[in-house]
């Protein structure tokens, strides 16, 4: 039987991307907001129901720009932490880090897998005036429960503190009352690279309905640029170029059926994996699914997967078997609280494959390769 591999990334067609790059071509424009950026940034803005975009070369430096738009615009950047859940990929503890701020780590909920609200209220009571934002994330591109994401508002700017989303996958993705992600005064970050669902190779979008963080993410990823050539922001060079936003205006065209069939794979997983101990994330039916994101019963039988998928060619993975401060780069940061949830996800956590033509006799032989493994621990 063919292998089947973890991830099948599937950009849009030359010839897809060649009609929109044709624009840039014939303006004779192929960066500094041509005529596919342009595009791009209103058709995003539309598809999110009227919010300001900001395309990116790649979403850690769109965390790097948001984090410091809102310190600089609350006042904060001169202290010493950033607050941000530690499961979570390393590049949401790395963009803050090139920032010059210490990652404070703190735990995530058990059922949905998010930043945990009574951790984030412990952490900014005890510390909040040492906490320059807080980087909250939507775990594997879900958002929370719109309760629990107003929560976390609530706390942030109880103690003063600006908040930043870093929602890498989950361009596409809906929370519990329908709503599109990204559509917030708080930058929500995503990531375009060409793993996640809305893959274009490198790149990601900066979002706020706030017009003053919107200037400065927009001046901080163009040199710090608001008019002309005057730097009225300190700003780096975090621009996508024409191609890469002539491969993202056609990825939105095709979208709607891209997420469509991730959302039946993954409702495949869940209908099948469930009934025998296996848990997704509360919400997951709103994801966007990069993979497949599940946490096995127990850390034997997620070792028995492993090695029976390896066995059999099936590309099943461990995400996040190891949470950001258990890497050597971070282990000297802080930890705030007991880290028991976090950790006991990294010992479960499994990620199942997917793409977007993964197909039904692929879905089932997965499922098969998984729960006979399980049985057979
Ligand atoms: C949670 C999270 N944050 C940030 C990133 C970084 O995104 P990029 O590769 O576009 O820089 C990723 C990428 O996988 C991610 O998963």
């Amino acid at each position: 039987m063919n292998p089947i591999p973890f991830l099948r990334p599937q950009l849009p067609s030359l010839e897809a991307i060649g009609a929109y790059y044709r624009l840039a071509e014939e303006a004779r424009f192929y960066s500094n907001g041509g005529p596919c950026e342009r595009l791009l940034r209103e058709r995003l803005s539309d598809h999110l129901g009227g919010v300001g975009c900001v395309p990116v070369h790649n979403a850690t430096s769109g965390i790097t720009i948001a984090v410091r738009a809102v310190t600089d615009a609350a006042g904060t950047g001169d202290r010493r932490f950033v607050v941000m859940p530690s499961y979570t990929f390393v590049a949401t503890a790395g963009a803050v880090r090139m920032l010059g701020y210490e990652p404070l780590f703190i735990d995530v909920e058990p059922a949905a897998w998010q930043m945990d609200g009574e951790a984030l209220t412990d952490v900014l009571t005890q510390r909040g005036t040492e906490v320059a934002a807080v980087l909250g994330t939507h775990t594997f591109g879900l958002p929370p429960a719109a309760k629990v994401q107003q929560g976390w508002q609530e706390i942030c700017a109880e103690h003063g503190v600006p908040l930043v989303i870093d929602a890498a996958a989950g361009f596409g993705a809906v929370d519990d009352t329908g709503t599109l992600t990204g559509r917030d005064q708080a930058p929500h970050v995503f990531s375009f690279h060409a793993t996640k669902t809305f893959g274009i190779g490198e790149g990601g979008l900066v979002t706020t309905l706030d017009a003053d963080l919107l200037e400065r993410i927009d001046a901080l990823h163009s040199f710090g640029f608001v008019q002309g050539r005057l730097a009225t922001y300190a700003g780096v060079n975090a621009k996508m170029d024409e191609l890469h936003a002539a491969s993202a205006l056609a990825v939105l065209d095709g979208f709607d059926e891209i997420l469509r069939r991730r959302r039946e794979i993954a409702a495949y997983y869940r209908e099948h994996l469930e009934p025998h101990g296996f848990a997704f994330q509360t919400g997951a039916a709103g994801g966007t699914w990069q993979a497949g994101y599940l946490v096995a019963p127990d850390a034997a039988t997620r070792a028995a997967v492993l090695s029976g998928a390896a066995a059999a060619s099936v590309g099943v993975t461990a995400y996040y078997d190891r949470p950001v401060h258990r890497h050597p780069a971070y282990a000297d940061a802080p930890v705030h609280g007991g880290m028991t949830v976090t950790d006991d996800l990294a010992a479960r956590a499994l990620a199942l494959p997917m793409a977007n033509d993964l197909s039904e006799q692929e879905r089932q032989r997965v499922v098969e390769v998984v729960l006979d493994a399980a049985r057979g621990r």
